[in-house]
């Protein structure tokens, strides 16, 4: 499906740019990036992360999921994304006052760094939650009810200029991994399984695949 082959693009440069926004973030601390350029970390993750992609995940994916393969978006993984995007996007906005103008103190350093991990965290395990179980099993499930590919739409001046930017950073500041963070594929591995999510099986899952899976 385009739009999930699109979508899986997106991701890998959100990634890397996480880990390029990490290592401007230590830099920060030493005097030796461009205050400048908070405000380009931010309007990446604001306009290309956000308006432009989890807006599509939103509008597009999830909306054809809960109306046309009739899962459920009020539980379960759907509600996890949505409450996801909202979280993280709160966390920006705190962000935000650090990221427009250089933190003065010490202490907002320290702060914009507890801040920057938390964010990079979430975002990190939210994608490869998405990679791994929201794409696939929801390009399944629309496959079975005959849909083949979603619309897309192009990206608006602000959000294409909002990439090229995230792009020039990534080359300004080579991400970071944190190895602090395990990652890994599956409901296991994701923030809202036993939270909100009792995963995919529990959630999803139709008597038709149960008996299947006793079958098998
Ligand atoms: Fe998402
Ligand atoms: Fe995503």
């Amino acid at each position: 499906m385009k739009l999930i082959d699109a979508l899986q693009d997106e991701h890998i440069l959100i990634d890397q740019v996480l880990g390029s926004f990490r290592t401007y973030v230590g830099r920060l601390v030493d005097g030796t990036a461009d205050p400048d350029d908070g405000r380009r970390f931010a309007a990446f993750f604001t306009e290309f992360a956000g308006h432009f992609h989890h807006d599509r995940e939103e509008r597009v994916l999830v909306d054809a999921l809960v109306t046309e393969a009739e899962l459920p978006g009020d539980r379960g993984p759907l509600r996890a994304v949505a409450q996801e995007h909202a979280q993280t996007e709160g966390w920006l906005r705190e962000m935000m006052p650090f990221l427009e103008q250089r933190p003065q103190s010490e202490g907002d350093r320290v702060r914009l760094r507890a801040l920057a991990t938390r964010y990079s965290h979430a975002l990190w395990r939210h994608i490869d939650a998405e990679n791994s179980v929201l794409y696939p099993e929801g390009v399944e499930r629309l496959r079975r009810c005959g849909i083949r590919e979603l619309p897309d739409r192009p990206m608006n001046a602000a959000e294409a200029v909002a990439r090229e930017d995230g792009a020039a950073l990534l080359v300004r500041y080579p991400p970071v991994e944190d190895g602090a963070l395990a990652r890994g594929d599956g409901c296991f591995m994701c923030q809202a399984y036993g939270e909100t999510c009792d995963g995919l099986e529990a959630e999803w899952w139709t008597e038709r695949e149960w008996e299947e899976f006793y079958n098998w």
